[in-house]
């Protein structure tokens, strides 16, 4: 097969590309990554030198380097690229439309040009908004997105929707809920947790803590795309959800146990703007029609986890310092600089 991956540089991208590396080493993986700061060429590291693999430095809403890039024929078009933190959304929108709007038509395009087989575009449990206690959110529940990050996935799911419905595109739609596991940037909640943690530094954790997210091991999500892409239904959408809902101050505290330290490294800070306070998915469609269900246990997953951050504090210092930006020149030479 020839897969054509976008965004294959962060953090679901990367483990998507190694694991289908290592379980189809004579497929062909084309990663088309404009590598922002949350590109990190160090998560694809494993894979680099595969004869398979091949990075191409681009961004997705420049659409004659998509063209360029997309190879004829390509069995399957694997859409990660976005801009993918709300609390950058709402200090600033603007990529955000660019990116997860724009750039999503623009591969739609490209895909429909080239006739790609299969277009798998990567979305978010986030559009559905904020679910009250006790209910969750279906594959067919309409749309609320409440922060600027969401209300983009939300417009991209639409897109896709219309270039399936007007040109018979053969595309798939997966929500999935809060991914935990390597190589995430340390921005998001656990990675940032974890490092503190792991410095004995504080914890911010936004109003009162009691926020509910489904978590969800990467491994676990990108097994599920590959079924999505093997077997999926044609305008499908489906859920890929941990069946593991918790609050913030629950999934922090079992950090802290994990690694031994106190919990009055949680300081409370103010909290997020229009904070989402619940997200829950619905995941039983995926896992009547495909069989998948998530197998990695939560704490386990977790445990594994943290395990890595304590074994790579070279790559989260490097993440956060911004010296992960020059990887690229040291392998790729001048090669990939923009
Ligand atoms: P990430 O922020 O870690 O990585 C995004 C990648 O896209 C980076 O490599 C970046 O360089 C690339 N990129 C950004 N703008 C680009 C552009 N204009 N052109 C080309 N490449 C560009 O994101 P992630 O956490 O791996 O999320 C991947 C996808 O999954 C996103 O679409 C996100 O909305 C979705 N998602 C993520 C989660 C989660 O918990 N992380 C949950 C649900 C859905
Ligand atoms: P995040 O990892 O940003 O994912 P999302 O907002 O997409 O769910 O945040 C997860 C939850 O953790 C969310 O409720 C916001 C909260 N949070 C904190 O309490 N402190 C933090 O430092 C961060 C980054 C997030």
């Amino acid at each position: 097969m020839t897969i054509f991956v976008t965004g294959g540089a962060g953090f679901i991208g990367s483990q998507f590309i190694r694991d289908w590396v290592a379980l189809y080493p004579s497929d062909t993986v084309i990663n088309f990554d404009s590598l922002t700061y949350a590109g990190n060429l160090e998560n694809l590291a494993p894979v680099a030198s595969h004869p398979g693999y091949r990075m191409v430095r681009g961004d997705i809403c420049d659409a004659e380097a998509v063209h360029k890039a997309l190879p004829e024929p390509c069995d399957a078009l694997v859409h990660f690229a976005a801009e993918s933190h709300v609390d950058r959304s709402i200090l600033s929108a603007a990529d955000f439309v660019r990116t997860n709007v724009l750039g999503t038509q623009i591969l739609l395009d490209a895909a429909r040009v080239k006739h790609v087989r299969r277009f798998l575009h990567i979305s978010t449990d986030e559009v559905g908004g904020s679910i009250p206690d006790g209910r969750l959110f279906s594959e067919d529940s309409p749309l609320a997105p409440s922060s600027p990050y969401a209300a983009s996935k939300a417009a991209a799911e639409h897109l896709v929707h219309a270039a399936a419905h007007t040109f018979g595109l053969n595309a798939i739609i997966t929500r999935t809920s809060n991914n935990y596991g390597p190589y995430q940037f340390p921005e998001k909640l656990l990675p940032l947790a974890i490092s503190n943690a792991l410095e004995g530094r504080p914890i911010p954790v936004y109003g009162d803590g009691l926020q509910v997210r489904d978590w969800i091991h990467v491994a676990d999500n990108t097994r599920a795309l590959r079924m999505v892409l093997e077997k999926g239904r044609a305008g499908a959408t489906y859920h890929i959800g941990g069946r593991n809902p918790r609050t913030n101050r629950e999934v922090l505290r079992m950090v802290l146990r994990i690694l031994g330290r106190d919990d009055n490294l949680l300081t409370p800070v103010a909290d997020r703007l229009g904070h989402d306070r619940r997200y829950a998915v619905d995941c039983s469609l995926i896992e009547r029609e495909l069989g998948w269900r998530p197998e990695i246990g939560f704490e386990e997953g977790l445990r594994s986890t943290v395990e890595w951050y304590r074994e790579n504090t070279a790559w989260v210092s490097r993440a956060r310092s911004g010296e992960y930006r020059t990887y690229y020149q040291r392998v790729y030479g001048e090669q990939l600089a923009s």
